[in-house]
């Protein structure tokens, strides 16, 4: 059974918080694989592309990410203590966070990341990202390190237009 969690917000100290490496000894354990069933749960209930374990108050260096339904499709993963070996050119897009109900931001991130981490098995697994992937890749990563997007976005306002809201409610990061 996968139970949905409470997502937490913007103004909880455990989102603030750089997360700890997850003990690769740890992964193995039902109640660290449980955290991983119900991060999905809770993800797709949001619904959210993508999830870090510290929006649910744990603080662990561990995300799940679904874009199955993108153009660009990935998933469903995990990736557990990642870490990126490459991140290079710029690209601006819409960017809103489950931890930060309502709101979207005009976002620059890096236009491609290579991104190493242990999947849910403990296989060591890297990852390629652009696009859509790409900037969800680094949203969550920000999430272990205790920031949020609205710490480096430009123009944070109110989800108003039809895509600001699907990018505010539907997803945790980037545009379509
Ligand atoms: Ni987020």
């Amino acid at each position: 059974m996968a139970y949905i969690r409470e997502i937490i917000t913007d103004g909880h100290p455990t989102l603030r918080k750089v997360a700890k490496k997850v003990d690769p000894a740890e992964i193995g354990d039902p109640l660290f694989q449980q955290l991983l069933d119900d991060m999905f749960e809770t993800m797709y209930d949001a619904p959210g592309i993508g999830l870090a374990a510290p929006q649910i108050g744990v603080s662990k260096r561990v995300f799940t990410v679904d874009l199955q339904d993108d153009e660009d499709a990935h998933g469903p993963l995990v990736v557990i203590n990642p870490k990126f070996t490459l991140t290079e050119g710029e690209v601006e897009s819409i960017e809103g966070c489950l931890s930060v109900p309502g709101m979207v931001g005009d976002m620059t991130r890096s236009e491609r990341v290579v991104c190493n981490g242990l999947d849910r098995h403990g296989k060591k697994i890297t990852l390629e990202g652009t696009g859509l992937f790409g900037r969800c890749l680094q949203h969550e990563m920000d999430h272990l390190d205790g920031i949020l997007y609205i710490d480096k976005a430009k123009n944070v306002r109110p989800a108003t237009t039809d895509e600001e809201v699907g990018e505010a409610e539907a997803v945790a990061a980037g545009a379509r």
